[in-house]
């Protein structure tokens, strides 16, 4: 089948007779000539079968066809300015791959019960097809910018033997004569010690929480990539993070607009992505939920101390035409490495980053480089310092002042196309009622 033609190359192939392999999404037939809509991955052509230039055979199967049905069409590539691509083949010949009886998904208005249940099917309508792209350009533009930024890719564990982001969220599974095991929240505390040897480093893979938050934000499994770089302080950090977020929105724009433009994404706000994005902390927006929040009580009031609840966020993130950095919440609220501020122990050196309209899709932080500091947070949050003996020896043997972040993936997605759920951000969604398909 190597002499099949792709679709995003049909233009350079006006005047040929060539062959196509791909998926009908749509048939219309007025008599005497019938019009066949093929996919196949790379786009979308039309192609026309008129009856009398065909073999009997040949249209009488065209008659047969069903949507989703695979065929390999063979025609001559005709220019053709009303369509997408540019053309549209003239059918001489059509041979059916794999037929598709009553494909379950039609164009009528299906529940998102129904489509997730059907989800592997899902996956190749219009939407599904684009945000897949988009996602792809986003790993992609985030592995772009860190590779060319110096970084290097390491591969932490997803069998794990202790927690990392508290204890509340862990999955965990029996590990042979060796007790309990937990699938990895984070690779974090991995990538601290592969950065003592290569400086900059990243994670890129699947993390796991045992969310029991039903939003339409949270997964139980999720990617997430984490950079971490030793002699980089605070501000550094969200300068990096300022820097790969607008590269990744820039690649996104400048790769995707077809794709933003089938969602209806609002380009001119993503046009905005670029450094510096605004920074205030965690007191200031404190004060602005309490000064901007509705009369109606519909957003929980908050004590200093108390974290932000997603209406927060999204409250917050709505007051910036870029996305926003809080910065340094009180210690408490947070993980046990976090850095404390020198100036103002109570509160860390670290921020979450919130995108317009959405809300948190970075977390990140300094990290406590001092070895009785941290075995006292660990000790604080309630959590067995012999567990960490290996993170703590990473403070015991050259410690560097190092920080990091965590960028969730799906939830990047969900902003960058403007999609509602979370669900839709990722080809199989696991949440606290799906793991099927
Ligand atoms: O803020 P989090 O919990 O930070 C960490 O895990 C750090 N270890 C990261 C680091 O500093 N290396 O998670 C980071 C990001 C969040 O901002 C969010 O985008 C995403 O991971 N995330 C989730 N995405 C989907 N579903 C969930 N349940 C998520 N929990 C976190
Ligand atoms: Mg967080």
């Amino acid at each position: 089948m190597s002499d099949l033609i792709t679709i995003d190359h049909l233009a350079d192939h006006v005047g040929e007779t060539v062959r196509v392999g791909g998926w009908i999404t749509h048939l219309r037939s007025k008599g005497k000539i019938a019009f066949v809509v093929l996919r196949d991955g790379t786009g979308v052509v039309q192609c026309v079968v008129v009856k009398n230039r065909v073999d009997e055979e040949v249209f009488a199967r065209v008659a047969e066809l069903t949507i989703e049905a695979s065929v390999i069409v063979t025609g001559e590539v005709k220019e053709d300015a009303r369509s997408a691509g540019g053309v549209e083949i003239g059918v001489s010949g059509l041979e059916i791959v794999g037929a598709s009886p009553e494909y379950p998904i039609t164009p009528k208005e299906h529940g998102t019960a129904f489509l997730m249940e059907h989800r592997e099917l899902w996956l190749r309508s219009r939407r599904q097809h684009a945000i897949l792209r988009i996602r792809h350009e986003i790993q992609a533009g985030v592995c772009e910018f860190l590779d060319g930024d110096g970084f290097f890719r390491v591969d932490t564990p997803i069998l794990t033997p202790c927690a990392a982001e508290g204890t509340s969220t862990l999955f965990s599974t029996e590990y042979f004569d060796l007790g309990e095991a937990y699938l990895a929240q984070t690779g974090q505390l991995y990538v601290e010690a592969a950065m003592m040897s290569l400086r900059k480093v990243y994670c890129f893979g699947p993390t796991f929480r045992a969310e029991k938050s039903k939003t339409r934000r949270h997964l139980t499994e999720f990617w997430m990539v984490e950079p971490e770089v030793a002699f980089l302080d605070h501000d550094g950090n969200l300068e990096l993070q300022e820097r790969m977020l607008s590269h990744v929105v820039q690649r996104v724009l400048e790769r995707r607009r077809p794709e933003l433009e089938i969602l209806g994404r609002d380009l001119e706000a993503l046009e905005r992505v670029k450094p510096p994005f605004p920074r205030i902390t965690y007191d200031e927006a404190l004060e602005l939920i309490r000064e901007k929040a509705p009369e109606d009580g519909s957003i929980p009031h908050l004590e200093w101390g108390d974290d932000f609840g997603a209406p927060h966020e999204v409250l917050l993130s709505e007051l910036f035409d870029r996305p926003v950095f809080i910065e340094r919440y009180p210690a408490k609220i947070k993980a046990f490495y976090m850095q404390p501020d020198p100036e103002r122990p109570e509160v860390a050196l670290c921020a979450d980053l919130l995108a317009p309209g959405f809300g948190e899709i970075i977390g990140g932080s300094q990290r406590i480089h001092d070895e009785a500091l941290l075995r006292q947070r660990v000790e604080e949050h309630g959590l067995d310092p012999t567990d960490y003996r290996w993170y703590l020896d990473l403070r015991r043997f050259g410690s560097v002042p190092h920080s990091g972040f965590g960028l969730g993936i799906e939830r990047t997605v969900l902003w960058i196309t403007g999609i509602a759920h979370i669900r839709e951000a990722i080809a199989f969604p696991r949440t606290l009622y799906r793991i099927y398909p």
